[in-house]
């Protein structure tokens, strides 16, 4: 706590948060609204743990049609369970970050059959499901079972942060930061503190240029009076991500199909499907061109598309052919009616979309 101004007035900053929340909450589609909260409404926690899944490192835009493809398809976490989980990995793709859908699926199946249904309402029975970690875990408490758990994302880590001047480079601020929130969540309504801070810091309290003028919390706000805004969260600067290279090889029979694999499942991208591809490398000598093809035929490249991954950069050279004869290789061939229900991260949408610019532009399923 060594470098935070005036931690007394963590629990002051519940009250007039959320009054600023029942006026402007944003309306998302898992979420009670202060109205409908007043009328008795409860929030169902699948659809809270289900956007909590989805939310992480991805926007509430992006994730605002997955969720309601899932919901729509599979209204209650029986029926995720009793999905199969390629359909899961079908209905996902594009979200990024796999190993969530299937820990995901993992999490429905144990839900279902070890707890009849129900999930468990509190932060230790919440974490000992998988897929769920600390922040889940107290996300899903605080908004499903109005538990007073200290909820900090990314956002939240950036309100307070200003509020009280904290100094300490993130992620070492983490657990600074902890403390500051349990002190300051309320025992009543901590479900809706915490979405308020994720409201605030994604509509007011913005990286770049927040809207202070109309913040509920400015005249508390440290960095604030000290005009040191945009100067918090502290970060440590950014390593530069490595690139890796390789190839992709989008093989088309006579027919428009498109020969697809499945990836291991295991590793990144695990158990999606794709075109075949190399390996990827750091080395610039790599085996990253045409005469590293799964088999012969006659490749033509078109052109290098670029994916960025949390840990490294990846740049795929994709090279296409028209195949005569078809060549002895696992996988299966996907047809153009196919094609957009398959399991493709954005990576392997790309690709196709060099080889076939109508197909997969950007934005298109
Ligand atoms: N980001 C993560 N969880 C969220 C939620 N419940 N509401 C809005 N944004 C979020």
């Amino acid at each position: 706590m060594s470098s935070a101004k005036l931690p007394k007035t963590a629990p002051g900053i519940a009250t007039p948060l959320l009054a600023w929340y029942d006026r402007h909450a944003r309306a998302l589609p898992w979420r009670i609204s202060p109205d409908d909260r007043t009328q008795g409404v409860v929030a169902d926690p699948y659809r809270v743990w289900l956007s909590e899944i989805m939310l992480q490192q991805t926007t509430v835009q992006a994730v605002k049609p997955y969720f309601a493809a899932f919901v729509d398809r599979w209204p209650s976490v029986e029926d995720l369970a009793a999905a199969e989980t390629e359909d899961v990995m079908k209905a996902w793709a594009g979200l990024g970050y796999y190993s969530r859908a299937r820990n995901l699926k993992r999490c429905a199946d144990v839900v279902a059959a070890d707890h009849n249904g129900r999930f468990p309402d509190t932060e230790e029975g919440l974490l000992a499901l998988p897929g769920i970690g600390p922040y889940t875990a107290a996300a899903i408490a605080a908004i499903a079972f109005d538990r007073p758990a200290a909820v900090v994302d990314g956002n939240i880590e950036r309100v307070f942060t200003r509020l009280f001047e904290i100094e300490t480079p993130l992620p070492a601020a983490k657990t600074e930061i902890r403390a500051f929130v349990a002190e300051a969540t309320p025992a009543d309504r901590p479900g809706d503190f915490a979405q308020a801070l994720m409201d605030l810091g994604a509509t007011i309290c913005t990286p770049k240029r927040p809207a202070c003028a109309l913040c509920t919390l400015s005249a508390d706000c440290q960095a604030r009076i000290s005009g040191r805004q945009e100067q918090f969260p502290v970060k440590l600067a950014k390593k530069v991500k490595p690139v890796r290279l390789g190839a992709a090889f989008v093989a088309e029979r006579g027919d428009g199909a498109v020969l697809l694999v499945k990836r291991p499942d295991k590793g990144l991208l695990g158990g999606m499907s794709g075109v075949p591809t190399t390996n990827w490398t750091v080395r610039a000598d790599g085996e990253t061109g045409a005469r590293s093809a799964p088999f012969e035929a006659g490749w033509r490249s078109k052109g290098v598309v670029s994916h960025v991954f949390t840990h490294f950069e990846l740049r795929l050279e994709v090279f296409h052919a028209v195949v005569t004869a078809i060549p002895d290789h696992e996988g299966w061939w996907s047809d153009s009616d196919s094609l957009p229900g398959e399991a493709l991260p954005t990576v392997m949408k790309k690709a196709l979309g060099a080889a076939y610019p109508a197909l997969f532009r950007k934005g298109k399923k």
